[in-house]
């Protein structure tokens, strides 16, 4: 008999965003007339940039002649990528990288979720709440975490807390953590962290010889040119710090699949005995052993991302997604609403009426207004009573989903 791995046993029922497809399945199979505005999970609708299909057009036709035709490819991805991405991404803001520090993949979920089988089993984990689920449930699924608590807390994890009182920035903990996720733009919240708050987390982690996983997969969303992009830009993150950064969000690259991650030369890890090893090159031989590369249509794609019109068309696709969510955080406002976030990320973190649950909230939007949000408390016990819409849509959609917002709450 195959034995399982128990600690799946531990996971929440079902992952966030089938669930939400669950219940907004039931509810169009019993109004069949109900014309659903889906700002549940963030998932762009702007079609990919022409820069972009241009190149993957040609890297198929270049795949279909003999000549040009290629098999596996270097599994850290093409140097083609890898130097655009150190040009455009880091040297353009003051941070020199290696090829050999950047890891292309098929998306950030992977990565945020691989990353932790780099440490021990008994690493004492971080992360925020509310939270990327992804974080959470890997390293339940890695067995680091207890059966979860009546509040929906894995024993196991440090969580820390964001909330309106500390600006949804998270304070770097007293407790004994290895291993901390943070993501700014964060998902869901919205917030941004500034130098200020990076500097005191490098300085956190330098201090603990603890490492940093930051993901900046929302980065191109930061529209106040003084916060920082890149952990990097703080001086001794290289020591401390993986950065997450994807392809889906930026260049519209959800179904495409496109990512990358830095793992610094210079960030090393403990063994029991105490001896210091680079996590760069384990990550190098996991990647290496487990995955064979993106595919090169895919890599040309991202790489057109950084020519003169790639970097022209998919600003403004950015540009257009943060006006939908300029328009959402002032109609909820209108409205009534305390909305956060939105500012320097496609996602808003609404407060939901007094006394109202984000489940109950989102089965209210759906039933009376007909539009599909992400209820907060799926992010984490701290998410209760938040709710977030994502600004990925059409502006039509958008602005009827302002309208229905008002008529539907019109009393409060
Ligand atoms: C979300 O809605 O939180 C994201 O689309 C999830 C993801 O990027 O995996």
């Amino acid at each position: 008999m195959a034995r399982i791995n128990d600690h799946y046993q531990k996971l929440r029922a079902g992952y966030l965003f089938p669930e939400i497809g669950r219940r907004v399945r039931a509810f169009a199979e019993s109004h069949p007339d109900a014309r659903i505005i889906r700002l549940g999970i963030g998932d762009v609708t702007e079609p990919l940039a022409p820069a972009i299909t241009a190149a993957m057009h040609e890297a198929v036709d270049e795949l279909a002649r003999r000549e040009t035709f290629k098999g596996y490819g270097p599994e850290q991805g093409y140097d083609f990528l890898l130097d655009a991405i150190r040009e455009h991404d880091y040297r353009a803001r003051g941070v020199e990288l290696g090829r050999d520090e950047i890891f292309v993949s098929d998306g950030s979920k992977c990565d945020s979720g691989n990353i932790q089988e780099l440490f021990d089993a008994g690493a004492t984990m971080a992360v925020t709440d509310p939270v990327y689920p992804v974080y959470v449930d890997s390293n339940v699924m890695a067995g680091r975490t207890g059966a979860v608590d009546a509040d929906g807390r894995y024993p196991g994890l440090v969580y820390l807390p964001t909330t309106p009182a500390n600006g949804f920035s998270p304070t770097p903990p007293d407790a004994a953590v290895d291993v901390v996720y943070l993501c700014s733009p964060n998902n869901p919240t919205g917030a941004v962290m500034d130098r200020a708050a990076l500097t005191r987390w490098v300085a956190w982690a330098r201090e603990r010889d603890a490492v940093i996983i930051f993901d900046a997969a929302y980065e191109a969303y930061i529209t106040d040119p003084a916060l920082p992009r890149s952990i990097y830009e703080i001086d001794g993150a290289r020591e401390c710090a993986i950065e997450v950064r994807s392809f889906s969000k930026r260049a519209g690259f959800t179904g495409v699949r496109c990512a990358f991650m830095v793992v610094p030369k210079a960030l090393t890890g403990r063994t029991a005995t105490g001896e210091r090893v680079s996590i760069n090159a384990m990550w190098s031989r996991r990647h290496t052993t487990k995955f064979n590369g993106a595919s090169y249509v895919v890599q040309r794609g991202a790489a057109a991302v950084y020519t003169a019109d790639g970097l022209a068309q998919t600003g403004a696709q950015v540009a257009f997604y943060m006006e939908n969510a300029r328009l959402l955080r002032d109609g909820l406002t209108d409205a009534g609403f305390r909305v956060h976030g939105g500012q320097h990320a496609p996602y808003l973190w609404i407060e939901a009426p007094a006394g109202v649950t984000s489940w109950d909230f989102f089965d209210r939007l759906l039933a009376e207004a007909h539009l599909v949000g992400t209820p907060g408390s799926g992010f984490g016990p701290a998410g209760e009573g938040f709710f977030r819409l994502s600004a990925f849509n059409s502006r039509a959609n958008v602005e009827e989903a302002i309208a229905r917002i008002r008529k539907a709450f019109a009393h409060r």
